[in-house]
């Protein structure tokens, strides 16, 4: 009775750890949950108030299918003035949630057979969107002492089939953030085997001592780069969903074709609440870029306290550390979650690669936090 395209998708291994936590929370527990990919932020007022306006305004009715031109041309001005991508209003498509638009551009780019490059570990969502699209997922093997960069060369995974390599920087599970050489080779390999790129930046905000940089904005790089972005992580706006993207202009008008087939447009008055967030004050990102910083501060030496191998994430606000010496991650995982009320994600969710690790996202208090160590000791000792 279920499609085939839908049955080669598994449940999410992240949603699955999470509804476990949740339950047990529902049962009065006192579970404190790291399982989750969101600030515990709220949104800044003046984005909800930019929004209300533009509802007692009229604004309530369908609007563009690729969105107001207010919003294009907000999110177009921010990707040239701090990107460098050479980009313009008419490149970009609003969409409601950067899943979205991962989505809507692997059915409108994937064919049945075409294979993309992912790095392993890598999230969840974008083996899903291929497998959905009929595409196949090529893993790359990386290593964590290299910055997450390939163990071997990366054309050895290119074949005659290689559609479409997907980046993420700063990176869901790992927190790396991709140096400019290291993009530089991706970009070079796209070039020369003529294949896509779709460069997910949404924790781009969220990033520590390093510096980051949008491979659309290397040369000759725009015209095969779908540059994926959005509210979520930097406004604190998960609830919302409010994400977009940048395509290049010879295939946008594919890309609008499947957006008015499906939800005609992303809802009008949150476009306003996202031009407010563009265009508005930044105190509120910049408070939450430094509690980010120093509950990663807490967390990490914590971790490694506790005897645990722990790289210090350079951007998003996750930890991705090595269980090896006290289980596998799935077991790890369950413990924590049984013995010490801590809920974290399996590694294994994000690929191979995470076997031996536990993805522990930070988005929690500093006192939650130290709890949670505290806590940990029982596991880890
Ligand atoms: C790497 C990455 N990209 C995209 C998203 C989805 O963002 P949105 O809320 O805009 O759909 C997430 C959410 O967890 C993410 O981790």
């Amino acid at each position: 009775m279920i499609s085939s395209r839908i049955e080669r998708v598994e449940e999410s291994a992240t949603i699955k750890s999470s509804n476990r936590a949740k339950k047990l929370i529902a049962e009065g527990i006192d579970i404190i949950n790291f399982t989750l990919g969101e600030p515990d932020f709220d949104t800044p007022a003046n984005i909800i108030e930019a929004t209300h306006r533009a509802m007692l305004a009229g604004e309530t009715h369908y609007s563009a299918g690729a969105g107001i031109p207010e919003l294009r041309a907000a999110i177009a001005d921010k990707l040239r003035s701090e990107n460098g991508i050479p980009t313009e209003a008419k490149n970009i498509m609003v969409t409601p949630g950067a899943k979205l638009a991962i989505f809507e551009s692997m059915m409108t780019l994937i064919d049945d057979g075409d294979e993309v490059l992912l790095f392993d570990p890598a999230w969840v969502s974008y083996d899903a969107c291929v497998k959905m699209a009929g595409g196949k997922t090529v893993w790359v093997e990386t290593d964590p002492e290299r910055n997450y960069r390939p163990k071997k060369d990366l054309s050895e995974y290119v074949t005659d089939k290689t559609k479409m390599i997907v980046i993420n920087t700063p990176c869901n599970p790992t927190g790396a953030v991709y140096d400019k050489d290291q993009l530089q080779e991706i970009a070079d390999l796209a070039i020369d085997h003529d294949f896509l790129v779709m460069s997910d930046e949404m924790y781009e905000k969220i990033i520590y001592d390093k510096k980051h940089y949008s491979i659309a904005s290397f040369d000759n790089m725009h015209e095969r780069t779908i540059t994926v972005n959005g509210f979520s992580k930097a406004y604190a706006m998960t609830g919302w969903r409010l994400g977009y993207m940048d395509i290049p202009p010879h295939i946008f008008k594919s890309f609008e074709k499947i957006q008015s087939h499906t939800i005609s447009n992303t809802t009008t008055f949150i476009q306003y609440g996202g031009v407010e967030a563009l265009r508005g004050p930044q105190d509120e990102l910049h408070k939450m870029q430094a509690a980010f910083k120093e509950r990663r501060g807490v967390l990490v030496e914590g971790l490694r306290n506790l005897g645990l191998k722990c790289p210090m994430p350079d951007g998003a606000f996750y930890a991705y550390p090595d269980v090896s010496e006290f289980g596998s991650g799935e077991e790890i995982t369950g413990r924590l979650l049984e013995e010490a009320h801590v809920a974290v994600s399996p590694g294994i969710a994000f690929g191979e690669s995470g076997k031996n690790n536990i993805r522990i996202s930070y988005a929690a208090s500093v006192e939650r936090i130290q709890e949670a160590l505290v806590r940990m000791e029982k596991v880890f000792s």
